[in-house]
């Protein structure tokens, strides 16, 4: 019979009252089946509506009993998570009443972020006064662009300008003919992929790597080749970078060599160049991903220089940037620095796709760079973004003892080993207990990083701490093979 834990089992009194376990038997073969299917949905890495192998097959290819997987399917029928009908199979479904799952993207809903600690974003709050102050500023430039038809698709010249001066002043020197400003970093790498990517070639990514770019890869049929990150902040393998570049000869790399999302290394100088002449030699654009790279959270560590400044043409590394971390996510700001026509090609095949980028939200941009907003913008987010690192990792290392990860020295998150458990159960039973973090998973190719968690530096103090607590109640639960059984509304499932 369900019972409520007590304080001795969960280590977090509040997590006991939302939580009840059946005893604290061991997980059923089908019952672990089952909750990795319904968290695959949950986190939307299987989308809804997809088709599931019939039962014979999955029982085959994961060697199990038929009956095994027959009961899983049942348990995901009964709540709602598989639609089946005979003869035509069973297919994913959201419980009636759920919101689709978004990937964890939307911010939760006011009436459950009371409740719930959302780590599932590396993004943080806007850096007031500024955003307000940009809004402002770009609305007093508006009229003269309110009095044309509003369509930029390379983005508005006085941006481009701007974008490449920084370039210039960072020792790149670039014209804005190199520059295309698009929907965020997503969008730029959107555009890459839509330019030299055909569907089947092949793409080769850090691994793990940043989620949703993976995510866009395998959409767009690329076929992903995982290059493994060194341990520890080691990052890049150069040896097996050359190697996959020579064999596998991908049409198109992509890195993130700046506080690298999700195991925050940097890559050093040396790395640098090597992995250019790598991707040279192979013939392979490098496309440079540095939507971190102004999140540099020590002070002693001293930045590298830009990938870019190993080929300030562009034609061999293709730079994305981004305003979300350094700036606010909500302005959808980003762009891509190439050589002038690849930018007049991105530019071309524009038209077919986003036509183009928010006109006021670009004029803010502009506005903080012209005005040095932007570099006391980044001051703040640097000094928010470390505390809540320092103060992250403090808990963790209090309540978490036998995680593992290193420091990193910027960008915004904490990849953890998860003291040998399952980085998909304590998702999905931390969910249930009140903090939502993302799984290894999510940044592997094929399923690898089972025994890791992401967490971002978005909280501090009591929050951060609360996090941890409830992060370890999910960690003894799992450890204990606990039935978990919610208490808490799905509906912060978004
Ligand atoms: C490495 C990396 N690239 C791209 C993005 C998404 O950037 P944007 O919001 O500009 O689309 C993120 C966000 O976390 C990121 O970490």
């Amino acid at each position: 019979m369900a019972r409520l834990l007590g304080p001795e089992h969960t280590r977090d009194a509040e997590a006991a009252a939302i939580v009840s376990v059946t005893g604290a038997r061991r997980v059923p073969a089908y019952r672990s089946l089952a909750d990795r299917v319904r968290l695959l949905v949950l986190e939307g890495r299987v989308p809804v509506a997809a088709r599931l192998p019939a039962e014979r097959e999955l029982a085959a290819a994961l060697g199990v009993s038929r009956t095994t997987v027959a009961a899983a399917y049942e348990a995901l029928r009964q709540e709602g998570f598989l639609e089946s009908r005979r003869g035509s199979g069973s297919w994913t479904a959201m419980p009636a009443g759920s919101p689709l799952p978004t990937r964890g993207l939307d911010p939760l809903p006011p009436e459950v972020a009371r409740s719930v600690i959302d780590l599932g974003c590396a993004a943080l709050p806007a850096p007031e006064p500024w955003l307000t102050r940009a809004m402002r500023g770009a609305l007093e430039e508006l009229p003269p662009y309110a009095r044309t038809h509003g369509d930029y698709p390379a983005g508005l010249p006085a941006l481009r300008q701007a974008l490449a001066d920084r370039y210039t002043a960072r020792g790149i020197p670039t014209m804005p003919e190199q520059i295309m400003v698009t929907t965020g970093a997503m969008g730029a790498v959107a555009a890459i992929c839509r330019l030299f990517v055909r569907h089947g070639e092949r793409v080769a990514v850090e691994s793990p790597s940043y989620t949703n770019v993976l995510q866009l890869l395998r959409d767009a049929g690329t076929r992903l080749v995982p290059v493994a990150m060194g341990p520890g902040l080691a990052g890049w393998d150069l040896p097996a970078w050359r190697q996959t570049l020579r064999e596998a000869a991908p049409r198109v790399a992509y890195v993130v060599a700046d506080f690298h999302n999700p195991t925050g290394s940097l890559a050093t100088d040396e790395q640098r160049r090597q992995l250019v002449d790598a991707a040279r030699s192979a013939g392979t654009v490098l496309v440079v991903d540095e939507t971190m790279a102004e999140l540099r959270l020590d002070d002693e560590v001293e930045p590298p220089r830009p990938v870019a400044a190993l080929d300030p043409g562009g034609s061999a590394v293709v730079t994305v940037g981004s305003a979300s971390k350094s700036f606010w996510a909500g302005l959808r700001i980003g762009w891509v620095r190439a050589a002038p026509d690849i930018i007049r090609s991105l530019v071309a095949g524009r038209a077919y796709a986003d036509m183009g980028t928010p006109v006021v939200e670009q004029l803010a941009v502009g506005w903080l760079l012209a005005t040095g907003g932007w570099d006391e913008a980044v001051e703040l987010r640097r000094a928010q973004a470390r505390e809540n690192r320092d103060e992250l990792v403090a808990a963790v290392r209090r309540h978490l003892p036998d995680w593992e990860f290193a420091v990193p020295h910027g960008g915004l998150t904490l990849w953890t080993r998860t003291g040998g458990l399952s980085g998909s159960r304590i998702a999905e039973t931390g969910e249930r207990l009140g903090v939502r973090v993302p799984s290894g998973p999510r940044f592997g190719v094929d399923g690898a990083f089972e025994g890791y968690v992401r967490l971002p530096f978005t909280v501090a103090g009591a929050v951060a701490e609360k996090a941890a607590t409830r992060l370890a109640a999910a960690a003894d639960l799992v450890a204990s093979g606990a039935v978990v059984e919610a208490q808490v509304p799905r509906s912060y499932v978004a």
